[in-house]
């Protein structure tokens, strides 16, 4: 599959948006800082929290699991049996299964945070993938 060229300039915080690379969903969120300086405060739940998995980009293991901590770039498959999460944003105000941002499952209710690291005790194995991408310009991002 060819790269995809995506202008993120018109993200607005808060919001995702979807692209399809390879046939895959990838999702792109800005990111609060409010949600950025939350991501820490929950280390001690997760699996791996800093990422340390093989599979992983390197700018995929530090604390944001991305290039630039505002933009988060992941493949939006869930890492269990590839089903769709939902997409929490920290404005929806309600506690889905014990989480108020981030990531969940519908279908075995795995969940992930706003960088997709995945909680402890849920099927999900891993943190969600994060795909080759790399910043064109600061307007511009290729995936792929
Ligand atoms: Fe997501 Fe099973 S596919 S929890």
């Amino acid at each position: 599959g060819a790269p995809v060229e995506v202008d993120v300039s018109k993200v607005e915080p808060g919001q995702l948006i979807r692209v399809e690379w390879r046939g895959k969903p990838v999702w792109i969120v800005r990111r609060t800082q409010d949600t950025l300086d939350a991501l820490s405060k929950h280390d001690n739940q997760l699996r791996d929290p800093a990422s340390e998995q093989p599979q992983q980009p390197d700018y995929a293991q530090n604390g944001y699991r991305s290039i630039k901590p505002e933009l988060f770039v992941a493949v939006g498959l869930c890492t269990h049996l590839g089903c769709s999460p939902t997409y929490l944003p920290d404005s929806f105000g309600e506690q889905v299964q014990g989480i108020t941002s981030g990531f969940f499952c519908p279908c075995h209710g795995s969940k992930f945070d706003m960088a997709g690291r995945v909680f402890q005790s849920v099927p999900a194995p891993l943190n969600l993938v994060i795909p080759p991408y790399y910043y064109v310009n600061d307007a511009t991002i290729l995936v792929g």
